[in-house]
């Protein structure tokens, strides 16, 4: 028979709607009768044992916050077999019985070695602004990062369009150009330059060439940090084209700040369905939600390389400006 779950320690990355889902793994596992764990700065805190029960209470007035409460870290030691054996070690000495593993590619390859190697019973939910974890229509925080994005070209549009100048902004995405494509789309610029999409950089010269001679003197070029950085971009479309360009690079801005009504809405369900699917059973997946459906995918194949249709989407940037 399989033994009923009464203690659960959830661990958390960076971006905004987390602190929602946790709010929503707390309060579902409490309403069933479950203890919830908080593990302080992510595998760090689970090497070191480092988990505080976490109660309704403990909850409270954090949904529309940024961040996470339980802090978090980039942890290399539990890259190494070393490192996983001492986080064993801690769950198992915490009388966790299963653990609920809330980030991005990099947490959700380790919630699949816990899984797969160590028999834990783990779930995992996405959340990166990145948005590309492999099956997941939307991570949680994507929306907000976008939309954060989105509202800073509004802005800067107004001085590229009163002063007519041409602007590089950066945007976050090492890996992944989803921010930069959906901003490019949102906020009706020009140009869009990703890891994803290797286009020439002399058509991006050719164009602006063209469009200056048409008496176009603005233009708003997204460019990926994965990609290049918008100081060489700008630097190399000036002294090609004698046009003056300025730079603005968002940064973390993106990853920070009030969730959106779609992230804390998916947060919400994606917590509660994860606690649901533990109890259910349910181990080494991560939950999702396709076309407002919630269903689980297995943690092996969320964390193979996303396939998202880049090109059409530049395409189309393409076609509208
Ligand atoms: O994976 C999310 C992300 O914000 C990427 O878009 C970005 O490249 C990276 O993390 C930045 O990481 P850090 O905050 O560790 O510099």
């Amino acid at each position: 028979m399989r033994k009923r779950i009464q203690r659960i320690a959830v661990l958390t990355r960076d971006c905004s709607g987390v602190n929602a889902a946790l709010r929503a793994v707390v309060r579902t596992a409490d309403s069933m009768g479950i203890e919830v764990w908080g593990v302080i700065r992510h595998y760090e805190g689970l090497i070191k044992g480092d988990f505080r029960p976490l109660s309704r209470i403990d909850v409270s007035g954090i949904l529309n916050n940024g961040g996470t409460i339980l802090k978090t870290s980039r942890c290399r030691d539990f890259m190494t077999p070393e490192g996983q054996e001492k986080a064993v070690a801690q769950i198992k000495r915490h009388k966790i019985d299963a653990l609920i593993i809330i980030g991005g590619n990099g947490s959700l390859a380790g919630a699949h070695v816990l899984a797969s190697q160590y028999d834990l019973k783990v779930v995992g939910i996405p959340a990166t602004i990145d948005n590309d974890i492999n099956g997941v229509e939307m991570s949680i925080g994507a929306d907000t990062a976008v939309n954060v994005a989105m509202e800073a070209i509004d802005k800067i549009r107004d001085t590229a369009f009163s002063l007519e100048r041409i602007f590089v902004v950066e945007v976050m995405g090492r890996k992944s150009g989803y921010i930069a494509s959906q901003v490019a789309l949102a906020g009706g610029c020009e140009e869009l330059l990703i890891p994803e999409v290797k286009d020439d950089f002399s058509s991006l010269l050719e164009n602006i060439k063209e469009g200056n001679k048409r008496g176009k003197v603005s233009w708003i070029i997204i460019v990926a940090e994965g990609r290049a950085k918008a100081h060489d971009i700008a630097e190399k479309i000036s002294s090609a084209t004698g046009l003056e360009t300025r730079v603005a690079v968002l940064g973390h801005i993106q990853r920070g700040g009030r969730p959106t009504a779609f992230d804390r809405i998916l947060a919400a369900r994606l917590g509660s369905y994860a606690v649901r699917i533990l109890v259910e059973g349910g181990t080494d997946v991560c939950v999702r939600m396709e076309c407002g459906q919630l269903s689980i995918l297995p943690l092996e194949e969320a964390t193979q390389p996303k396939k998202f249709d880049f090109e059409t989407e530049a395409a189309l940037i393409k076609i509208l400006t």
